[in-house]
């Protein structure tokens, strides 16, 4: 077989998949124990005894993807993953084969000015200076820059490497200095507290910022919180704000935030991971009004840009800061040698990269800059109607009005009753929908991330868990 008869093979596999899962022919969720699907996956066979290609590949495929988690499926309502465009999928594809490792440019060319543009993009959207390319010189004045990085959490885990390079640069000689602190809302994503975890700064040193009843930061309490870390004679170096929250998806208000931490010359991280992607809404970037005065933050194009996972931007303000973050030698890899580009190995954990930009350029490219403000406006949009739906139904209630593409919402009873209400619909497959605690409480929680997905879709849902869970 050759590679194109097999990737016939593979396209036509995966056009029939899509099909059945956008028509919700088959379950949105299938979990069967883990070692039946060894078994029926027949992967000890198959692996002793290669030749997976053909109708034998074409076999393999169809179990494989009769078990998998349909995103397609208008009722896949959990979590806070791409639903991906067709287009991005193929530039997987091409980056797997091409397989061009561009963290140092001669490894990848093309996939380094993909890289580059889809950051400039990116940076422009923020509203920060793009970064000029090496060969044109540096431009007067600051310009921004990035990379991209497998996932969110490794990016918010960059911003705040550079963020401490700026107070504490001896840091790679030295280690951490002990009196670090990091300002956040309990808010935040777990991965902030495990940065500080991973950089040794620890979690204790994350002082937790007051919020108001939807979660979101109260800029007037920050220079108090601020005092009290210098009380207990630490520096904080950093303050993390969300754009937005996982739980509920609420935008901290940015342009305040930015003045306090201006003022207390704080460095301001916005973990826009989910939420940055309304910077390309008109209409919606308001959402982040302020965002320019930060310091860094992080993008994630596999939420809410149709990107195939994973394709993550660390941005930064200063380009100079991002540079701050890491401090290595590797005598085969850092050397004077001709420059027609980039590397971007100086700026990310990562040394062995994958050419994501890609991914996202392939779909920026298919649905263009207006299509996907319109699909970022349309998921905000059923979100704020199936809260008024929700909202209206006897013995359900919602704890906040959604501003973005996430909705809690929670069914009269106890915590224990609303995990047991997901698992019910798991079960059956009909729906399949996340959980998420806010405010002490145990939330049903909805990120509307398929163009599928309309209100008959969350009526039917409310009709099932009335059965599951008759008042
Ligand atoms: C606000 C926020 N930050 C960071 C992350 C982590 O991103 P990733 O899952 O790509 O590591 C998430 C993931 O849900 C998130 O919602």
């Amino acid at each position: 077989m050759t590679f194109e008869e097999d990737a016939r093979i593979v396209s036509r596999e995966l056009d029939r998949y899509l099909a059945e899962s956008l028509a919700a022919g088959k379950p949105v969720i299938r979990q069967a124990p883990i070692e039946r699907l060894v078994e029926e996956l027949e992967l000890a066979r198959h692996a002793a005894e290669g030749g997976l290609s053909g109708e034998k590949l074409a076999g393999f495929l169809r179990r494989y993807l009769e078990s998998t988690t349909r995103l397609h499926h208008p009722a896949y309502l959990a979590h806070q993953v791409a639903v991906p465009h067709p287009s991005g999928a193929l530039a997987s594809m091409v980056d797997g084969l091409t397989n061009n490792a561009m963290a140092i440019y001669e490894m990848g060319p093309a996939a380094a000015a993909v890289e580059f543009f889809v950051l400039n993009w990116m940076l422009a959207k923020v509203g920060w200076v793009p970064s000029p390319s090496p060969r044109q010189g540096t431009a007067p004045g600051a310009h921004g820059g990035g990379v991209l990085t497998h996932g969110g959490s490794l990016a918010n885990l960059t911003a705040l490497l550079a963020a401490r390079g700026r107070v504490a640069p001896q840091t790679w000689a030295t280690g951490t200095p002990a009196d670090l602190a990091v300002l956040a809302p309990a808010e935040s994503h777990y991965s902030i507290a495990r940065a500080a975890g991973i950089m040794g700064i620890g979690r204790n040193a994350v002082y937790a910022l007051p919020v108001d009843s939807g979660g979101r930061i109260r800029p007037e309490e920050i220079a108090g919180v601020w005092r009290r870390a210098r009380a207990d004679g630490r520096r904080p170096f950093a303050l993390v704000a969300n754009a937005c929250s996982t739980a509920v998806g609420l935008y901290d208000p940015l342009e305040e935030i930015g003045a306090a931490c201006r003022d207390l010359g704080v460095w301001l991280h916005v973990d826009g991971a989910h939420g940055a992607s309304a910077l390309v809404s008109p209409k919606l970037r308001g959402l982040l009004r302020g965002i320019e005065l930060a310091d860094s933050t992080v993008w994630d194009a596999h939420k809410l840009m149709r990107t195939p996972t994973l394709c993550a931007a660390v941005l930064v303000r200063d380009a100079t800061t991002l540079e701050g973050a890491f401090e290595q030698d590797a005598s085969y890899l850092f050397h004077d040698k001709e420059r027609p580009g980039i590397d971007f190995l100086h700026r990310t954990v990562e040394c062995t990269k994958a050419g994501l930009g890609l991914r996202f350029f392939a779909v920026l490219a298919a649905m263009g800059e207006r299509g996907l403000a319109e699909y970022v406006e349309r998921q905000s949009a059923l979100a704020a109607e199936a809260h008024e739906y929700i909202s209206r139904q006897p013995g359900f209630s919602c704890p906040v009005a959604p501003q973005a593409n996430i909705l809690c919402f929670r069914v009269e009873g106890s915590d224990e009753l609303q995990l047991a209400i997901r698992d019910a619909l798991i079960a059956t497959g009909t729906h399949y929908l996340s959980t998420a605690e806010f405010g002490g409480r145990r939330y049903l929680r909805i990120a509307f991330m398929n163009p599928a997905t309309t209100i008959e879709v969350i009526a039917d849902l409310v009709e099932r868990i009335r059965q599951i869970a008759p008042r």
